[in-house]
């Protein structure tokens, strides 16, 4: 049967391996939208204060389980993942405990100043040895923002030379050290994770396979398609979509779904991420569509993900419907209100609760 002409889609049920939540009251508003859709998310450690100690993130880790609602709470339902956020004085005594707790499972390196609360993160990859070190031998993997900060370099840049200045220098120095090259958008990023070792993985938002960087520029400045790393030219859009539907098992679902007011994303300086938790395997489905790869979407959405980080897949489905419905103008954020991707426009497929 030809997939791509299907009206009805059953897949095991997905998991995102990069979700923002926040915390307090916003977070209360999103979680149960992943929650519905996924049944693990691996939960972004970028809040103020980050989460860098293994007792922050227990902490974390109930509030997004007291966000979640109840009946999809417990193990064979929705659980957060929770990471650690990687700081020039993460200790080897802290990742092994982080290791030890059973609820960390990864770290995540943000360059100093590449994105949103990133002022905590590495200033120098050289100070994270010990850590990376104990990593290695842990099996514990490293998430990456892959974007070199230098104030000189073209931000339409700054994740190709990434692997030139710094992952390729620390793979040759661990490489057994298990990476994930978080939200990649070139297709210098995809080729390089293609033909690295096995150790080496990536996700890809949906976001980044729908739109390029005239969805953000053309016509007027699109404050809600601003997202870190910038959305890039065509054919960058193309090469990820390329890379997601293949049959390579290093590219995996991680939404990067990042809720700001609305405040302050229609604002002299917005804040970077975009919305997409609410319809989150919805918009990857008409991603593949787009690209006739609905039949692939199974794998980048469920099953790859799950065997990089040694993990069980999900045990149970979801059903995708072929059905258009008009996304909510916003949603409660706070006090305040989130402005979704696709905001007053169509979605085409709808999944079923
Ligand atoms: O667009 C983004 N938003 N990229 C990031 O790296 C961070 C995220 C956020 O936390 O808002
Ligand atoms: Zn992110």
């Amino acid at each position: 049967m030809d997939k791509n002409s299907v009206s009805t889609i059953n897949i095991i049920r997905p998991d995102d391996w990069h979700l923002h939540v926040r915390s307090g009251e916003s977070l209360k508003s999103v979680v149960p939208f992943t929650a519905r859709q996924c049944g693990r998310a691996i939960i972004m450690p970028n809040l103020t204060p980050p989460i860098t100690t293994t007792q922050l993130a227990r902490d974390y880790q109930q509030e997004v389980l007291n966000a979640t609602p109840e009946p999809l709470k417990g193990t064979k339902k929705f659980q957060p993942l929770m990471t650690l956020y990687l700081t020039d004085n993460t200790t080897k005594e802290e990742i092994q405990e982080a290791y030890d707790s059973g609820i960390v499972f990864a770290v995540k390196l943000y360059p100093a100043g590449a994105t949103t609360n990133s002022d905590a993160g590495v200033t120098d990859i050289k100070k994270c040895y010990p850590a990376l070190e104990k990593m290695q031998l842990l099996g514990l993997p490293l998430l990456v923002h892959g974007e070199v900060t230098q104030s000189e370099i073209d931000i339409f840049d700054r994740e190709k030379l990434f692997i030139d200045k710094v992952l390729n220098p620390l793979i040759n120095d661990f490489p057994e050290l298990k990476i994930v090259f978080e939200h990649i958008t070139t297709a210098d990023a995809a080729d390089f994770v293609s033909e690295g070792s096995a150790n080496i993985a990536a996700t890809i938002t949906a976001h980044h396979l729908l739109m390029n960087r005239n969805d953000m520029l053309v016509g007027g400045i699109k404050p809600h398609h601003y997202c870190l790393p910038v959305l890039k030219r065509e054919q960058h859009r193309l090469a990820l979509l390329q890379a997601a539907s293949s049959d390579n098992i290093k590219f995996f679902m991680g939404t990067d779904s990042a809720p700001h007011s609305q405040n302050n994303k229609e604002n002299s300086c917005g804040c970077a991420g975009m919305f997409t938790a609410f319809a989150a395997i919805e918009l990857y489905a008409e991603a593949f569509e787009q690209a006739k790869a609905l039949d692939q979407l199974e794998k980048f959405s469920s099953l790859n993900g799950p065997q990089f980080y040694g993990l069980d897949i999900n045990t149970d489905t979801i059903t995708l419907k072929r059905e258009s419905w008009v996304v909510p103008e916003h949603y409660p954020l706070d006090d305040g209100y989130v402005i979704p991707l696709r905001a007053g426009q169509t979605i085409h497929w709808k999944i079923e609760i």
